[in-house]
């Protein structure tokens, strides 16, 4: 085995890819190799790095430092002063974790604690970090019931929106005997400005795979899916490797670590219809079906897909789950606030200095999570308004930047944290413009399936329309508002609402 004295990880991500990422990973591999440092450094492929905006991005290990914006003809140089000289070459830097200043307290993952530090296409990586330790641990040494008992105690609460308790959701389906049952991950993904669960993927494939092994194993389910929006491509590329090695070294298949347990996971690939992220339409889709929503009740926890009990569970929610069977849900309690333990995983996005992705405990302000991780507004710039949960979100204003973000104290300002996506505008942006692309994605989304969201957006539609041509009176706003509460009692479902 060889030793390493540092990591790169360089992001081949998609976007990445196409600014050339594989071109500069091979450039980067003969540098070292001219200079005799390819047996001391190890060149590794993960997902994107979270710094969107900033080209093709590398991180060297143990260093802790970010270099974005690289090209082929920084490679040279870049080896040259980094890995001969020893000094980290500024005009490419990034971030170093301490220049930040990021808070220790604040530097805490859950979800992607291995991201960006793992070969996420190496089992024995996530391993080598205690990986898959929670399911031997929930297989071998917990009752199904005790698994449910301790995601109840942790206190998490899907990430997928609703903010649901998981631990609620599972013991309402664990205790049906006698029928197949299943567990759905929602890896949909379809609200705009929202790329967690991509990188969750990306970064970790392995750790979602055990938190579903443990979900399956808590409910009685022998079969799950993993339900992915098409366009994840590298996603799906690592999580099938994911799931082959996995059975490659018994932790799915027959029979696992000798408990008489069996479990299959396998990928259904969606084709892109945000309304198949509902978990209901989802279901329809993954029968071959439109994807349109289902009457609720019954729940999937009753009758899911093909009507057998099925938990849907979001990415970010089940990459919780590891953590909390390793290190108990007393721990996992102390994090974020009461009413809403553990991380949140965020978007940042607009008007930021640094765009990105970060994890930050439940509870941490708007005002923190864009001056720490988003590094601030952009120069310049001043803060008017965050649309937070994604196009489906609210938008905060300056009162709001300080208030607690987690589902309980955002619900009382009628305001949700969604899908995790923060989308910041400055005070030179139209809140029109941004109503209007906002509306014209839920007029496109809509299945049509009802009559209040199938006509009240394309009203809504006309409306903003007519407000930005200029032709409207104030009668206008009344309308709209009328037409939305219509939309928000009569819809179907949520996306309507
Ligand atoms: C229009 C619409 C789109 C949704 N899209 C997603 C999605 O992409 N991912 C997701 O996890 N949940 C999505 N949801 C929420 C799911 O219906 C469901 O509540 C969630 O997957 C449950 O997981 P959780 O309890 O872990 O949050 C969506 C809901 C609606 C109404
Ligand atoms: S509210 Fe909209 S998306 Fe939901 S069922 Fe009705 S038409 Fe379809």
């Amino acid at each position: 085995m060889n030793y390493f004295r540092s990591h790169i990880l360089i992001e081949t991500d998609e976007a990445s890819v196409q600014q050339g990422a594989k071109d500069i990973m091979a450039a980067l591999k003969q540098e070292l190799a001219k200079h005799k440092l390819d047996k001391e450094i190890n060149v590794l492929e993960t997902g994107s790095l979270g710094f969107f905006e900033r080209g093709v991005c590398l991180a060297v290990y143990p260093d802790n430092v970010v270099y974005g914006d690289v090209t082929l003809n920084d490679i040279p140089q870049l080896v040259e002063e980094h890995f001969l000289k020893g000094r980290p070459l500024s005009r490419l830097m990034l971030e170093k974790a301490e220049k930040k200043n990021i808070p220790l307290e604040y530097a805490k993952r859950i979800v992607l604690e291995n991201s960006g530090n793992i070969d996420p296409e190496k089992i024995t990586d996530y391993l080598g970090v205690g990986g898959y330790l929670g399911w031997e641990k929930a297989l071998t040494e917990m009752k199904p019931a005790d698994i449910v008992q301790a995601v109840k105690d942790s206190g998490l609460r899907g990430r997928g929106g609703a903010g649901f308790p998981a631990g609620l959701k599972w013991s309402f389906t664990a205790p049906i005997e006698g029928v197949q049952k299943y567990v759905v991950i929602n890896a949909d993904e379809g609200e705009p400005g929202t790329f967690k669960d991509r990188l969750i993927m990306e970064g970790d494939p392995h750790k979602l795979l055990e938190g579903t092994m443990i979900a399956a194993y808590a409910v009685g389910a022998t079969k799950a899916f993993i339900y992915i929006r098409g366009e994840y491509k590298l996603c799906i590329a690592r999580l099938q490797n994911a799931i082959d090695q996995a059975y490659e070294y018994g932790l799915l298949g027959k029979d696992i670590f000798g408990s008489g347990f069996d479990l299959e996971i396998e990928i259904e690939i969606g084709a892109g219809a945000y309304i198949c992220g509902e978990e209901t339409a989802l279901i329809e889709s993954m029968e071959g079906n439109r994807g349109i929503p289902r009457n609720k009740p019954p729940y999937p926890g009753q009758e899911g897909v093909w009507q057998k009990p099925t938990i849907v569970n979001n990415v970010e929610t089940i990459a919780n789950v590891p953590a909390i069977i390793t290190k108990g849900s007393d721990w996992y309690q102390k994090i974020g606030t009461p009413e809403c333990p553990g991380t949140k995983v965020y978007t940042i996005l607009g008007d930021v200095a640094v765009p990105g992705l970060c994890e930050v405990d439940m509870g941490t302000s708007l005002r923190t999570i864009i001056n720490t991780y988003g590094g601030g507004m952009k120069k310049g710039s001043r803060f008017k308004a965050a649309l937070v949960g994604g196009a489906a979100g609210i938008f905060l204003g300056d009162s709001m930047l300080d208030v607690k973000m987690d589902f309980h104290n955002l619900a009382e300002y009628k305001a949700v944290l969604g899908s995790g996506a923060i989308l910041v505008l400055n005070d030179a942006v139209n809140i029109v413009d941004v109503l209007e692309s906002v509306i014209r994605f839920f007029r496109h989304e809509s299945c049509g399936k009802c009559v209040p969201c199938r006509n009240g957006n394309e009203q809504l539609y006309r409306s903003i329309k007519k407000i930005k041509a200029g032709l409207a009176s104030e009668d206008e706003l009344d309308k709209m508002i009328l037409l939305a509460d219509a939309m928000y009692k009569t819809s179907f479902c949520a996306l309507g609402q």
